[in-house]
């Protein structure tokens, strides 16, 4: 049994939010692994920005921008600070996280709990960035017009954040996930249109979740290349439940996270990149915990991806072998950057 593994068992009899708090502290206190093995075979150039590694930390972990230095210094790429909305909001009753450690999952319905963006961005421009790190904005739960939510969301963040995230895909904001569709996700478009058109050079990418219909899909992409949205993170948690094991909370209201999704995200993410035809810069995320797991993302279309629930399962260390492990693939496969991959599980 691995080190983290004897430790997890004690971690584990800790509630979910608290041993997530505790996390955060250590890495305050300068308590994190330090990886640096990073080699050229995994850097790239997405959307403008410069990447040591394709492995970004997914959005929910860090969601106060408490630790984004610490985060880059454990060996990612990139990490992404919230989700953050207009104004701090304590988000759901507790108890709101669910572990379910026989299916490798976790369900959450945290509601954007945050601090809110002008305390986040008194952090963060206080931060000297080590790294990429992009920001995930949201709307409130209580708010009247969730379109200006994120319309103050870019103003105030584009000046400091590498890339912004517009989240439209959370479970737990009762009517977020409506913006995909129709009427409202053309609305979101012209917003994103006229701030471009207004000059703003911020890459901004769109995070969808993986419950959505191909047709549902196929509107949302060809709005996208039209206004000429920078990429698409495929994809949030999910509300489905299929072949769960855990039957103490595998019901719980939420979305689900971890190995569960890897199949489900991995397919809405091939449809995206054959739809687009390889079009738009696309993060891949749900359900990654091995190398092959990245690889198979990276062929089915993603230029980076993003994980979360294999930190909680596997640990932090986990971080560096996978950068190793891909660094010795990438060897396999005679590519000069990993970059090359990408798409390369798709038929032309
Ligand atoms: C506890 C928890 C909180 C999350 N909070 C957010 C969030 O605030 N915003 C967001 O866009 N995604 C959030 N997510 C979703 C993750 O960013 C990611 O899309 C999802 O967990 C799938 O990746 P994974 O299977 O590697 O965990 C959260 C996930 C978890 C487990």
């Amino acid at each position: 049994m691995s080190f983290y593994k004897k430790i997890r068992n004690i971690a584990f009899l800790i509630e979910p939010e608290k041993a997530h708090s505790l996390a955060i502290s250590a890495l305050k206190t300068g308590l994190h692994v330090p990886s640096d093995n990073n080699s050229e075979l995994l850097k790239q150039t997405v959307f403008g920005l410069k990447f040591n590694n394709p492995i970004g930390l997914a959005a929910g972990f860090d969601k106060n921008a408490e630790v984004p230095n610490e985060i880059i210094s454990s060996g990612f790429g990139f990490t992404e600070v919230g989700t953050v909305t207009p104004l701090g909001q304590p988000g759901n009753e507790p108890p709101r996280v669910f572990r379910l450690p026989e299916d490798d999952a976790l369900i959450n319905r945290l509601g954007f709990n945050n601090d809110g963006m002008e305390i986040i961005y008194d952090r963060l421009s206080k931060t000297s960035k080590k790294g990429v790190i992009g920001i995930n904005i949201g709307a409130n739960k209580d708010t009247k017009d969730k379109l200006s939510d994120y319309q103050t969301g870019i103003k105030k963040f584009s000046a400091i954040a590498d890339y912004i995230t517009i989240n439209i895909s959370s479970p737990n904001t009762p009517g977020l996930r409506d913006l995909q569709s129709g009427q409202h996700f053309q609305e979101l478009i012209e917003l994103i249109k006229v701030n471009k058109k207004n000059g703003l050079k911020t890459p901004i990418l769109i995070k969808l979740a993986p419950d959505l219909t191909k047709k549902e899909l196929e509107s949302i992409i060809e709005l996208s290349i039209d206004s000429k949205i920078d990429g698409l993170i495929l994809s949030n948690t999910t509300i489905e439940r299929k072949n769960i094991r855990n039957k103490r909370f595998g019901n719980e209201e939420g979305g689900l996270s971890g190995k569960p999704l890897m199949k489900k995200s991995t397919k809405i993410l091939r449809d995206v990149y054959k739809i687009s035809e390889g079009k738009i810069p696309l993060i891949g995320v749900g359900g990654i915990f091995t190398s092959q797991d990245i690889i198979e993302k990276i062929q089915n279309g993603a230029s980076l991806i993003q994980l979360y629930t294999a930190i909680v399962y596997e640990g932090p260390t986990l971080i560096s072998k996978l950068k190793k492990e891909l660094i010795n693939q990438a060897e396999r496969y005679g590519v000069k950057s990993i970059n090359e991959l990408v798409g390369s599980g798709i038929k032309k």
